[in-house]
């Protein structure tokens, strides 16, 4: 009988989803890419480097860049940046040696605290730097020095998620950290940077040139085998299964593997939604129901395609999903043109968003996702059923259904 422990699931359940994963799986060409970044700069190359995940809510960036760390947790000193620092080098390798060695930065926070001259001006707030220090070149040549001077002589690994929020935005003669991390004498450090879309769009208008050699990598869905590994880890689990014994776990996988469709957020989703399947089945896997299971997955799918759009006016997500064939992608400037169609047949959508924010929006809610030739697309098939099935609702309920339309098309989606 392959028992679960309930306890234990629970907790599982509870955690949420914003964790390392318990089943990370796969990645293997994610890892290799930021392993052969670090590697190169381990051997010799002079000066920074930087590697950019990119996709949409849910596509994993976080969970790599926690896998990632850990993975180089003995060979390197790794630290979090956080994307509002981007414009701020000084203070954002200032943090990155209060996470490194927090008594190197704390004699030279004190130290400065009584330069007169002022050469580094680190602030002297409880909350650590101040927003009145400044940046000056002869303020990052004191950090670089420190940074060499660091007791450990480990290469340096920085992690920068949520890098859309890092714009190009900086004030005139400010240079970004990550300029500096590539062109300046800051020593040998890898940048690995998680983010939306637009991302590497924001990042190359900071300026930096090495981006463009292949180091963006857009997450694709999991394939079905790595969709497998984690169901295998998650009923092979010592701390959830208390009985490995009997029951054909095959049913399950392929479960899992439709429901999630390689997308980790929603295979996260399913496990849990095994999980509390469990649960009610005291622990039995074979008193389960596979139907059940199914539809506790999909609420939570719905609950996740929800968020993501709700903030979105219906008939604006009508014409970008009527735009893109599902499972396919288009330029951008196809994107753009829907957008401009949208609000130009409904002014009124202009009140909940205005125009001039659509697009992000599209990006930041993760509607929209670059695929690997730059194209965009909506990430996941079971979304762009979602989108399309309610925004039709919306032109319906509109009355716009029938008129001043140009690309409407028949409804047939359902949801899955
Ligand atoms: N490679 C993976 N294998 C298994 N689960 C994953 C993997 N990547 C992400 N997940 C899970 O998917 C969910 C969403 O991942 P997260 O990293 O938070 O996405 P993002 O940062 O892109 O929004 C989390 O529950 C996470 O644990
Ligand atoms: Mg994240």
């Amino acid at each position: 009988m392959r028992r679960f422990n309930p306890t234990t699931l629970q907790k599982y359940i509870d955690t949420k989803d914003r964790i390392t994963p318990l089943f990370f799986t796969g990645r293997r060409e994610e890892l290799t890419i930021a392993y052969t970044a670090f590697g190169n700069l381990k051997e010799g190359q002079t000066k920074g480097n930087t590697v950019v995940f990119q996709g949409a809510p849910g596509a994993g960036k976080t969970a790599l860049l926690e896998h990632i760390k850990d993975m180089l947790a003995h060979e390197c000193d790794s630290a979090k940046i956080e994307a509002s620092l981007i414009g701020q080098p000084h203070e954002a390798l200032f943090e990155v040696l209060k996470q490194i060695e927090p008594d190197t930065a704390e004699t030279l926070r004190k130290s400065h605290q009584i330069t007169k001259h002022g050469d580094v001006h680190l602030g002297v707030g409880s909350g650590g730097v101040s927003s009145s220090s400044t940046s000056t070149p002869k303020d990052i040549t004191t950090l670089y020095r420190l940074m060499d001077e660091r007791k450990s002589n480990k290469p340096l690994v920085l992690f920068l998620d949520e890098a859309q929020n890092a714009n190009g935005d900086l004030p005139d003669g400010k240079s970004s950290i990550l300029q500096q991390l590539h062109e300046g004498d800051v020593g040998k450090v890898t940048l690995i940077a998680g983010g939306l879309s637009d991302t590497s769009t924001n990042l190359n208008r900071l300026g930096i040139s090495r981006l463009s050699f292949g180091n963006i990598t857009t997450l694709q869905p999991l394939h079905e085998t790595e969709v497998m590994t984690s169901v295998e880890a998650f009923v092979n689990n010592e701390d959830f299964c208390i009985d490995q014994n009997g029951c054909d776990v095959a049913p399950l996988k392929q479960l899992v593997i439709n429901e999630s469709m390689g997308w980790p957020q929603h295979l996260t989703n399913t496990l849990q939604a095994i999980g509390e399947e469990l649960i009610v089945a005291g622990g039995q896997l074979a008193e389960c129901d596979i139907n059940a299971i199914q539809q506790r997955s999909q609420v939570r799918r719905e609950d996740y395609y929800m968020r993501r759009a709700e903030a979105i006016p219906k008939l604006l997500l009508y014409e970008v999903v009527s735009t893109i064939p599902k499972g396919q992608s288009v330029k951008e400037y196809a994107v753009h043109e829907a957008v401009e169609r949208a609000y130009k047949n409904y002014p009124l959508i202009n009140q909940k968003l205005p125009y001039e924010k659509a697009f992000y929006m599209l990006v930041h809610r993760g509607v929209l996702q670059e695929d690997t030739t730059g194209n965009l697309t909506i990430p996941i098939p079971s979304m762009h059923d979602y989108i399309k099935y309610q925004s039709s609702l919306a032109i319906e309920g509109s009355g716009w259904g029938s008129i001043n339309r140009h690309t409407s098309r028949p409804m047939t989606a359902r949801l899955p």
